[in-house]
């Protein structure tokens, strides 16, 4: 097996050039199975300087058949000015049939997906929703076509999460699945491709392809634009990967494809990558260095949402609210934000560029009958401008992920949040008087590294004293790589953070049913998803606080138009009066269709 180790952040010459040769050499004497990242023999080339005698000897190549082939591909191959081009900002991109230049190694041919069907798979956060349709979108343009019968898939990509040790059991298990899938496969049709996307690609790298030899392809979250290249690789039964990571990648101009087109609500990717480094978190090394999308991009992509009749954007990212683009050199001379109060970061203080409350305020204005939301924001990036515009805006949702991780300041510390839990509790204050009704969410981690009972306790303190009204627990998972592994045990019995995991997640239960009882006798505002899924007779649809509310499918008032009667669609907003209430839903009858901007709710 090869290796194919194109390390993380940063560019081709992280890698000795002899070193790259080196493997390069070792994929080539393998014989026609042997694995061969094509990015690899990119940059052999590409590092002209090498000697010559680093490749490999003229008599190897007779040795080896599939050397022939390969070493006239290579002698064609692409020069340090390709190396160059393609590492520079990507091009904009061809109209909708056309396909990028083939590297000289493949043929136009070879990279046109030739009808074959992919069937694509998510795991993880929204962030992996968003780049399953930035991926399709490339594979599209490529002639791929999609399906969602596995059965009838010439191509399975899974886009993995790698955030805890189950989300990664989960797609080793699905891998076995498909092996047997793979296997049985009928020599009549084309062979099966399997392709591993996104953070467990970029976490393991080589290990999935010596495990799972039935892995084909590995694309980290900064490659999705090589999938034609690394599939057509693959199509010739060699394993191909590319897992470096960018400084600026950002797929900014890759429209991502809606995959349902019913959908009321999209996701639009506004940055990339976290560079916070607490210490627990695997993501700084899966998704690499933080980087913004240009502003004029992100608006344009909302824009053409708002013209196919979307009612509702989540602004996506690690740290939305860390937003920073400096594309344009005017942007540095834009006025800086502070920091939360009693908020540090664990990097060197950035300047300038356009900063989230310029993209919030621009992004909301576009359709006012667009509801604006967004996530994951970090508590430290939260300045009064960003709290007034939410204030102030009616399609602005008054919905704040707030993640505090622990309600302990000494397990704070230790896990690098940057905040004391008085920090992060006088922010919740600030919030709570800045915008009225505000809806909070929040994660809590379990059992971290040398977590207490007392800490166990202030966590439970912390979530009795906000009183959230969405929230997502975990137990701690130790992640290779990160500062916990390195520097910290993880002394938590599995029983004890499962126990504290309950605890909390009772807690949080007691505390959110009481929170959205407040609604109940109160009307809300409500954007119609469709049918629920507990009964064909009721609508489901979400509140401002994206909160879920289910009422019965009635026929109502239409309030822009007091002669007609109604029933609620997709899309729709309705004002719904609420009668009941959970910890995760709340339950009423709806009174009239109405608009974003001509109603508010009430009580
Ligand atoms: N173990 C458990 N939970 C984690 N998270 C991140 N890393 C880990 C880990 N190693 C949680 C955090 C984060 C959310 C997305 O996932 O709460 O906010
Ligand atoms: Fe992980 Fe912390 Fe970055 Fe969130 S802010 S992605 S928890 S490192």
């Amino acid at each position: 097996m090869s290796v194919i180790l194109l390390q993380t952040v940063g560019s081709f010459s992280a890698m000795h050039p002899f070193q790259c040769v080196l493997r390069a050499r070792r994929c080539l004497r393998r014989g026609p199975l042997a694995s061969v990242s094509w990015l690899l023999l990119r940059t052999c080339r590409a590092h002209s300087s090498v000697p010559s005698s680093a490749c490999p000897s003229p008599q190897r190549q007779q040795e080896d058949g599939v050397w022939k082939d390969f070493s006239s591909r290579l002698a064609t191959g692409p020069t340090f000015q390709d190396f160059l081009r393609s590492a520079s900002v990507p091009p904009e991109q061809p109209s909708s049939s056309e396909v990028e230049d083939p590297p000289p190694y493949l043929t136009v041919d070879e990279l046109l997906g030739r009808q074959r069907r992919v069937y694509l798979e998510t795991y993880g956060c929204q962030m992996n929703v968003n780049d399953t349709e930035i991926a399709w979108s490339i594979l599209q343009k490529s002639g791929y076509l999609r399906t969602s019968n596995l059965q009838e898939a010439d191509v399975i990509l899974l886009v993995t999460c790698s955030i805890r040790e189950k989300a990664e059991q989960t797609i080793w298990n699905r891998l076995h699945q498909l092996k047997s899938l793979k296997s049985k496969r009928l020599r009549s049709r084309v062979p099966l491709r399997i392709g591993i996307l996104g953070c467990m690609a970029e976490r393991l790298k080589e290990e999935i392809l010596n495990r799972e030899k039935m892995v084909d392809i590995l694309a980290g979250p900064d490659a999705y634009r090589d999938l034609p290249q690394l599939l057509a690789v693959a199509e010739s039964g060699q394993q191909a990967a590319n897992v470096l990571l960018s400084l600026d990648e950002t797929y900014a101009d890759v429209m991502p494809v809606q995959t349902s087109p019913s959908a009321t609500s999209a996701f639009v990717s506004i940055m990339r990558g976290c560079d916070n480094m607490c210490s627990y978190c695997i993501v700084p090394f899966t998704r690499g260095r933080e980087r913004s999308r240009p502003v004029a991009s992100i608006l344009e992509e909302v824009r053409k949402l708002s013209e196919q009749g979307l009612k509702e954007v989540t602004l996506l990212g690690q740290n939305v609210n860390s937003f920073r683009d400096n594309s344009e050199v005017q942007f540095n001379n834009a006025v800086s934000t502070n920091l939360s109060r009693g908020f540090s970061t664990n990097y060197k203080a950035k300047q300038g560029g356009l900063r989230f409350a310029h993209l919030l305020d621009q992004v909301s204005r576009i359709d006012p009958e667009m509801r604006i939301r967004f996530t994951s924001p970090h508590p430290k990036d939260f300045p009064d401008e960003v709290l007034q515009l939410i204030r102030e805006r009616d399609n602005i949702c008054k919905q704040i992920h707030l993640p505090a991780q622990s309600g302990s300041s000494r397990v704070l510390e230790a896990m690098r949040r940057g905040y004391s839990r008085e920090a992060y509790v006088e922010l919740i204050h600030h919030i709570r008087e800045s915008i009225p009704g505000v809806s909070l969410s929040s994660d809590f981690i379990a059992g971290f590294c040398g977590e207490t009972e007392e800490d166990h306790l202030q966590t439970v303190s912390l979530l009795r004293e906000v009183q959230y009204n969405i929230g997502f627990l975990f137990a701690y998972s130790m992640r290779q790589k990160t500062r916990a592994y390195h520097r910290l045990k993880d002394d938590i019995p599995e029983e004890v953070k499962l126990r504290r995991l309950e605890e909390l997640i009772t807690v949080f239960r007691e505390e959110a049913t009481k929170a959205n009882k407040s609604f109940v006798g109160c009307t809300q505002l409500v954007l119609v998803e469709g049918p629920s899924k507990r009964s064909a007779a009721d609508l489901c649809g979400r509140n401002d606080g994206n909160l879920k509310v289910i009422f019965a499918d009635a026929e109502m008032e239409d309030a822009t138009d007091s002669r007609l009667r109604v029933r609620a669609q997709p899309g729709d907003y309705v004002l719904v009066k609420i009668t009941s209430a959970s910890s995760q839903t709340l339950k009423g009858h709806v009174l009239c269709k109405t608009t974003l901007k001509d109603s508010t709710a009430y009580c």
